[in-house]
């Protein structure tokens, strides 16, 4: 192979690695590296701790301990779960017989969702710029959007079932708002990990 192609072929490589490459880049967490670094970012994110463990672990990133690509990754990992989560919601409100009050809380879900995107990429352009107290902001916000959404969820149920007897906990409403719920907390803790590791 010729140098040349080589180097393209490395230069290829850098292009298509996740994190931009910035010409100087903060270091949060100095000194922690590694699975250590991994720990700390899923230490006290709630049940789905384990869950951030593998997803974190599982990443190439790690041996490099560069706590910004695994903030990068994390973040860019929420993103997509959120964007698969609006596919799901979507085909989820397709179903017959949801009940009105479900379906108006479906609908909220999916208009947080939306922006959730933009405040996720909004919270890694910042850390990028090293605006670090503007990328936790924006973390936030995303979190609250889904606190928005869980409580509409929380409220459809409890006047549904005020409302209709006949329905019970494992009627589709259910199961769905259940199932959404439980979406919300997992992405909630991706978004604290990113948190404790960009604070
Ligand atoms: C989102 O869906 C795509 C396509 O099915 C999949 O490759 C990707 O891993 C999913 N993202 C997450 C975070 O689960």
């Amino acid at each position: 192979m010729s140098s040349k192609v080589i180097f393209l072929l490395a230069l290829l490589c850098v292009s298509l690695s996740p994190a931009p490459a910035a010409a100087h880049r903060p270091r949060f967490l100095a000194g922690v590296t590694g699975d250590a670094l991994v720990q700390k970012a899923c230490r006290g994110v709630g049940k789905y701790e384990p869950e951030c463990l593998k997803i974190l672990r599982a990443t190439d990133k790690l041996d490099k301990g560069d706590s910004m690509d695994l903030a990068f990754f994390t973040l860019r990992y929420v993103e997509s779960h959120a964007y698969n989560l609006t596919v799901e919601i979507k085909k989820a409100a397709a179903e017959p017989d949801l009940g009105p009050m479900f379906q108006s809380a479906l609908a909220e879900c999916m208009e947080q969702y939306i922006p959730l995107d933009d405040l996720v990429e909004d919270g890694i352009n910042a850390m990028l710029a090293e605006a670090n107290s503007d990328s936790r902001d924006f973390i936030d916000a995303a979190i609250t959007s889904m606190d928005i959404c869980d409580g509409q969820l929380q409220s459809s149920y409890e006047e549904e079932k005020a409302d209709k007897e006949t329905k019970s906990d494992s009627s589709p409403d259910f199961q769905i708002a259940e199932a959404l719920k439980q979406h919300n907390e997992f992405l909630r803790a991706m978004l604290k990990a990113a948190l404790n590791i960009i604070n």
